[in-house]
Protein backbone atom coordinates (compact mmCIF):
# COMPACT_ATOMS: atom_id res chain seq x y z
CA UNK A 1 0.00 0.00 0.00
CA UNK A 2 1.31 3.47 -0.54
CA UNK A 3 1.56 5.90 2.55
CA UNK A 4 2.98 9.37 2.39
CA UNK A 5 1.25 10.71 -0.90
CA UNK A 6 -0.97 13.28 -1.56
CA UNK A 7 -3.05 13.57 -4.55
CA UNK A 8 -1.99 16.56 -6.64
CA UNK A 9 -4.91 18.73 -8.31
CA UNK A 10 -3.96 20.20 -11.84
CA UNK A 11 -4.93 23.20 -13.85
CA UNK A 12 -6.37 21.17 -16.64
CA UNK A 13 -8.88 18.94 -15.70
CA UNK A 14 -11.09 16.19 -17.33
CA UNK A 15 -14.02 18.48 -18.63
CA UNK A 16 -11.98 20.79 -19.81
CA UNK A 17 -10.11 18.34 -22.24
CA UNK A 18 -14.05 16.70 -23.24
CA UNK A 19 -15.13 20.63 -24.41
CA UNK A 20 -11.79 20.82 -26.48
CA UNK A 21 -12.81 17.68 -27.70
CA UNK A 22 -16.52 18.21 -28.33
CA UNK A 23 -17.40 14.73 -26.52
CA UNK A 24 -16.81 12.57 -23.20
CA UNK A 25 -14.64 10.02 -22.58
CA UNK A 26 -15.33 6.75 -21.17
CA UNK A 27 -14.00 2.64 -21.13
CA UNK A 28 -15.94 0.27 -23.53
CA UNK A 29 -15.23 -2.70 -21.88
CA UNK A 30 -15.15 -5.84 -24.16
CA UNK A 31 -14.71 -9.52 -22.40
CA UNK A 32 -14.95 -13.11 -24.08
CA UNK A 33 -12.88 -16.18 -25.16
CA UNK A 34 -10.41 -15.81 -27.20
CA UNK A 35 -11.02 -15.97 -30.72
CA UNK A 36 -15.23 -14.50 -30.01
CA UNK A 37 -14.04 -11.77 -31.85
CA UNK A 38 -12.76 -8.64 -29.34
CA UNK A 39 -10.14 -7.36 -31.45
CA UNK A 40 -11.78 -7.70 -34.73
CA UNK A 41 -14.82 -5.77 -33.05
CA UNK A 42 -12.39 -3.23 -31.57
CA UNK A 43 -10.54 -2.42 -34.53
CA UNK A 44 -13.65 -1.42 -36.14
CA UNK A 45 -15.09 0.41 -33.90
CA UNK A 46 -12.06 2.29 -33.19
CA UNK A 47 -11.60 3.07 -36.82
CA UNK A 48 -15.06 4.34 -37.16
CA UNK A 49 -14.76 6.58 -34.12
CA UNK A 50 -11.88 8.04 -35.44
CA UNK A 51 -13.56 8.74 -38.45
CA UNK A 52 -15.93 10.88 -36.91
CA UNK A 53 -13.28 12.71 -34.89
CA UNK A 54 -13.25 11.02 -31.89
CA UNK A 55 -10.30 10.47 -29.61
CA UNK A 56 -10.12 6.82 -29.39
CA UNK A 57 -7.64 4.34 -28.14
CA UNK A 58 -7.64 0.14 -27.84
CA UNK A 59 -6.09 -1.79 -25.18
CA UNK A 60 -5.31 -4.87 -25.97
CA UNK A 61 -4.95 -8.49 -24.19
CA UNK A 62 -2.19 -9.45 -26.13
CA UNK A 63 -0.36 -5.82 -27.19
CA UNK A 64 -0.37 -5.27 -23.22
CA UNK A 65 1.03 -8.67 -22.12
CA UNK A 66 3.54 -7.63 -24.28
CA UNK A 67 4.92 -4.35 -22.79
CA UNK A 68 3.58 -3.33 -19.02
CA UNK A 69 2.15 -7.13 -18.62
CA UNK A 70 4.48 -8.73 -19.79
CA UNK A 71 5.96 -10.08 -16.37
CA UNK A 72 2.44 -11.89 -16.09
CA UNK A 73 0.97 -15.11 -17.01
CA UNK A 74 -2.42 -16.93 -16.87
CA UNK A 75 -3.12 -17.79 -13.25
CA UNK A 76 -5.87 -16.27 -11.36
CA UNK A 77 -3.53 -13.91 -9.42
CA UNK A 78 -1.86 -12.56 -12.54
CA UNK A 79 -5.28 -12.05 -14.55
CA UNK A 80 -6.42 -10.04 -12.01
CA UNK A 81 -3.45 -8.56 -11.86
CA UNK A 82 -3.37 -7.80 -15.83
CA UNK A 83 -6.82 -6.28 -15.20
CA UNK A 84 -5.86 -4.26 -11.98
CA UNK A 85 -3.32 -2.56 -14.30
CA UNK A 86 -5.19 -2.41 -17.69
CA UNK A 87 -7.78 -0.74 -15.79
CA UNK A 88 -5.46 2.01 -13.56
CA UNK A 89 -4.31 2.82 -17.60
CA UNK A 90 -7.64 2.78 -18.91
CA UNK A 91 -8.76 5.50 -15.96
CA UNK A 92 -6.00 7.54 -17.31
CA UNK A 93 -6.72 7.58 -20.70
CA UNK A 94 -10.53 8.57 -19.74
CA UNK A 95 -9.14 11.45 -17.77
CA UNK A 96 -7.00 12.56 -20.44
CA UNK A 97 -10.74 12.90 -22.80
CA UNK A 98 -10.06 9.53 -24.66
CA UNK A 99 -12.39 6.89 -25.59
CA UNK A 100 -10.94 3.53 -24.08
CA UNK A 101 -12.04 0.25 -25.86
CA UNK A 102 -9.96 -2.21 -24.16
CA UNK A 103 -10.02 -5.96 -25.29
CA UNK A 104 -9.49 -8.56 -22.56
CA UNK A 105 -10.52 -12.14 -22.10
CA UNK A 106 -11.65 -10.39 -18.47
CA UNK A 107 -12.81 -14.25 -17.72
CA UNK A 108 -13.50 -13.39 -13.63
CA UNK A 109 -16.62 -11.75 -12.68
CA UNK A 110 -14.61 -9.97 -9.65
CA UNK A 111 -12.15 -9.29 -11.98
CA UNK A 112 -13.91 -7.22 -14.19
CA UNK A 113 -16.03 -5.72 -11.20
CA UNK A 114 -12.74 -4.03 -9.63
CA UNK A 115 -11.96 -2.90 -12.83
CA UNK A 116 -15.30 -1.18 -13.04
CA UNK A 117 -14.89 0.26 -9.49
CA UNK A 118 -11.76 1.40 -10.52
CA UNK A 119 -12.60 3.25 -13.91
CA UNK A 120 -15.83 4.40 -11.79
CA UNK A 121 -18.86 2.88 -12.83
CA UNK A 122 -20.45 5.83 -15.10
CA UNK A 123 -17.45 5.31 -17.03
CA UNK A 124 -17.50 1.62 -17.71
CA UNK A 125 -19.69 0.47 -20.72
CA UNK A 126 -19.56 -3.53 -20.21
CA UNK A 127 -20.01 -5.77 -23.28
CA UNK A 128 -19.92 -9.40 -23.15
CA UNK A 129 -18.14 -10.74 -26.72
CA UNK A 130 -20.51 -13.83 -26.61
CA UNK A 131 -19.68 -17.23 -28.89
CA UNK A 132 -19.91 -20.99 -27.91
CA UNK A 133 -16.32 -22.32 -27.32
CA UNK A 134 -16.85 -24.63 -30.14
CA UNK A 135 -16.99 -21.47 -32.52
CA UNK A 136 -14.31 -19.99 -30.83
CA UNK A 137 -12.67 -23.25 -31.16
CA UNK A 138 -13.18 -24.01 -34.95
CA UNK A 139 -11.86 -20.60 -35.98
CA UNK A 140 -9.19 -20.83 -33.51
CA UNK A 141 -7.23 -17.67 -35.47
CA UNK A 142 -3.88 -18.23 -33.36
CA UNK A 143 -3.92 -21.58 -33.69
CA UNK A 144 -3.76 -21.37 -29.57
CA UNK A 145 -6.82 -23.60 -29.15
CA UNK A 146 -5.42 -26.46 -30.73
CA UNK A 147 -2.15 -26.31 -28.52
CA UNK A 148 -3.99 -25.98 -25.35
CA UNK A 149 -6.14 -29.37 -26.65
CA UNK A 150 -2.82 -30.67 -26.57
CA UNK A 151 -1.46 -30.43 -23.52
CA UNK A 152 1.00 -27.07 -24.41
CA UNK A 153 -0.86 -24.36 -23.16
CA UNK A 154 -2.00 -24.73 -19.29
CA UNK A 155 -4.99 -22.32 -18.24
CA UNK A 156 -6.41 -21.67 -21.51
CA UNK A 157 -9.64 -19.99 -20.94
CA UNK A 158 -12.72 -22.19 -21.97
CA UNK A 159 -10.14 -25.20 -21.76
CA UNK A 160 -8.64 -25.94 -18.49
CA UNK A 161 -9.67 -22.41 -17.04
CA UNK A 162 -13.00 -21.28 -16.13
CA UNK A 163 -15.06 -18.15 -18.44
CA UNK A 164 -18.05 -16.73 -15.80
CA UNK A 165 -20.68 -15.35 -18.15
CA UNK A 166 -20.65 -11.45 -17.33
CA UNK A 167 -23.97 -10.97 -15.31
CA UNK A 168 -24.41 -7.24 -15.53
CA UNK A 169 -23.43 -6.68 -18.71
CA UNK A 170 -24.43 -3.30 -20.59
CA UNK A 171 -24.61 -5.14 -24.00
CA UNK A 172 -24.59 -8.67 -25.52
CA UNK A 173 -23.34 -9.01 -29.15
CA UNK A 174 -23.25 -12.85 -30.09
CA UNK A 175 -20.94 -13.01 -33.19
CA UNK A 176 -21.95 -16.32 -33.55
CA UNK A 177 -25.55 -14.83 -34.73
CA UNK A 178 -24.48 -11.11 -36.00
CA UNK A 179 -21.62 -10.14 -38.23
CA UNK A 180 -18.67 -8.03 -37.29
CA UNK A 181 -20.66 -4.76 -39.21
CA UNK A 182 -24.00 -5.15 -37.45
CA UNK A 183 -22.32 -5.85 -33.98
CA UNK A 184 -20.46 -2.09 -34.77
CA UNK A 185 -24.25 -0.60 -35.62
CA UNK A 186 -25.41 -2.23 -32.11
CA UNK A 187 -22.73 -0.56 -30.39
CA UNK A 188 -22.72 2.39 -31.77
CA UNK A 189 -25.97 2.85 -31.11
CA UNK A 190 -25.76 2.30 -27.34
CA UNK A 191 -22.70 4.08 -26.90
CA UNK A 192 -24.23 7.41 -28.78
CA UNK A 193 -25.31 9.19 -25.74
CA UNK A 194 -22.43 8.44 -23.84
CA UNK A 195 -20.34 9.67 -26.44
CA UNK A 196 -21.84 13.21 -26.62
CA UNK A 197 -22.24 13.83 -23.25
CA UNK A 198 -20.08 16.77 -22.42
CA UNK A 199 -20.03 17.93 -25.88
S1 LIG B 1 -6.96 -12.15 -19.43
O1 LIG B 1 -7.57 -13.44 -19.11
O2 LIG B 1 -5.88 -11.81 -18.50
O3 LIG B 1 -7.96 -11.07 -19.55
P1 LIG B 1 -5.81 -11.25 -21.89
O4 LIG B 1 -6.97 -10.71 -22.65
O5 LIG B 1 -4.90 -10.26 -21.22
O6 LIG B 1 -6.31 -12.37 -20.87
O7 LIG B 1 -4.88 -12.09 -22.88
C1 LIG B 1 -5.45 -13.09 -23.65
C2 LIG B 1 -4.59 -13.42 -24.86
O8 LIG B 1 -3.40 -14.09 -24.46
C3 LIG B 1 -5.32 -14.37 -25.78
O9 LIG B 1 -5.96 -13.65 -26.81
C4 LIG B 1 -4.24 -15.28 -26.31
O10 LIG B 1 -3.72 -14.77 -27.51
C5 LIG B 1 -3.15 -15.22 -25.28
N1 LIG B 1 -3.05 -16.38 -24.37
C6 LIG B 1 -1.90 -17.05 -24.13
N2 LIG B 1 -2.08 -18.00 -23.19
C7 LIG B 1 -3.38 -17.93 -22.82
C8 LIG B 1 -4.18 -18.65 -21.87
N3 LIG B 1 -3.66 -19.63 -21.11
N4 LIG B 1 -5.50 -18.33 -21.75
C9 LIG B 1 -6.01 -17.36 -22.51
N5 LIG B 1 -5.33 -16.63 -23.42
C10 LIG B 1 -4.00 -16.91 -23.58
Amino acid sequence: MTTNVTKQIYKVQRHHRSKTNKHNSFVVWLSGLSGSGKTTLANLLDEKLTQMGIKSYVLDGDNMRMGLNNDLGFSEADRKENIRRVAEVAKLFVDAGTIVIASFISPFENDRQIAKNIIGAADFFEVFISCPIEVCEQRDVKGLYAKARKGEIKNFTGIDSPFEIPKGADLILETDQIDVYQSLQVLLQNINKKVKKGA
